[in-house]
């Protein structure tokens, strides 16, 4: 069983909090978010913590939380702070499951030399990519699955996210030879009940086990 996840994405604001949100509520796992970009209005982490219903010993603390919603990189430079890539290290969770949230896409940089994509490789942790479903998905996945290849970054699978596009998705999961986790649609009200039904209705618990 992969202890520790990788929740990544295809871009920003495509619903990888949301996802690590249900994630982080079916495995019963902890939930961290390295690097918060962004202070004004509920960080990450507090999204988490209210849709998937986590009590706040399982939200462990963001080593890096940036005044500005930007790249991590820019973020760091207007707080007048350096992100430390080598010294990012994932929290001892003694033997719970994690749930870790990247900030935007793989190729997001972290100062002048490292991308997130980077720490993911020296984590050895096995990722699961969120991709939308809508227009232009199936570049932007593919690209990131030649880029996880690339750095032998282990791929749990795909977890789609919108409404469904199926000859997009076998697209994806054929000329990528990935792994399908399931589908989350949009869901109106988004709450604890109604993310947590949708997640036990897409997604099986076991295709997190590596
Ligand atoms: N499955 C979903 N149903 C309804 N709204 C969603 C869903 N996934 C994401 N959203 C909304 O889309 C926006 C971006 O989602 P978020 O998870 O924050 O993206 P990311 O973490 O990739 O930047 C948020 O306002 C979020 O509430
Ligand atoms: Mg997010």
């Amino acid at each position: 069983m992969s202890q520790r996840i990788v929740v990544t994405g295809t871009d920003t604001g495509i619903g990888k909090t949301i996802f690590a949100a249900g994630l982080a509520d079916l495995l019963g796992a902890t939930y961290w978010k390295p690097i918060q970009a962004g202070l004004e209005g509920e960080t990450d982490s507090s999204v988490v913590a209210r849709l998937g219903g986590l009590s706040g010993d399982r939200i462990l603390s963001e080593p890096y939380r940036l005044r500005t919603p930007a790249s991590p990189h820019h973020a760091a430079a207007i707080d007048g702070v350096r992100i430390d890539a080598d010294a990012l290290d994932v929290p001892d969770t003694g033997g719970r499951r994690l749930v870790i949230e990247g900030s935007g896409g793989l190729m997001v940089p972290l100062d002048r030399s490292a991308l997130y994509i980077d720490v993911f490789a020296r984590w050895r942790i096995p990722v699961v990519l969120c991709a939308r479903t809508a227009l232009g998905t199936i570049n932007h996945s593919l690209l990131s699955i030649e880029a996880l290849q690339n750095r032998g970054i282990e791929l749990l699978g795909i977890a789609f996210i919108g409404e469904s596009n199926p000859e997009s998705e076998r697209a994806i999961c054929e000329i990528g030879s990935v792994r399908r986790l399931g589908r989350l649609p949009r869901l109106s009200p988004l709450t604890n009940d109604t993310l947590r039904s949708a997640f036990a209705a897409s997604f099986k618990s076991a295709d997190f086990d590596s």
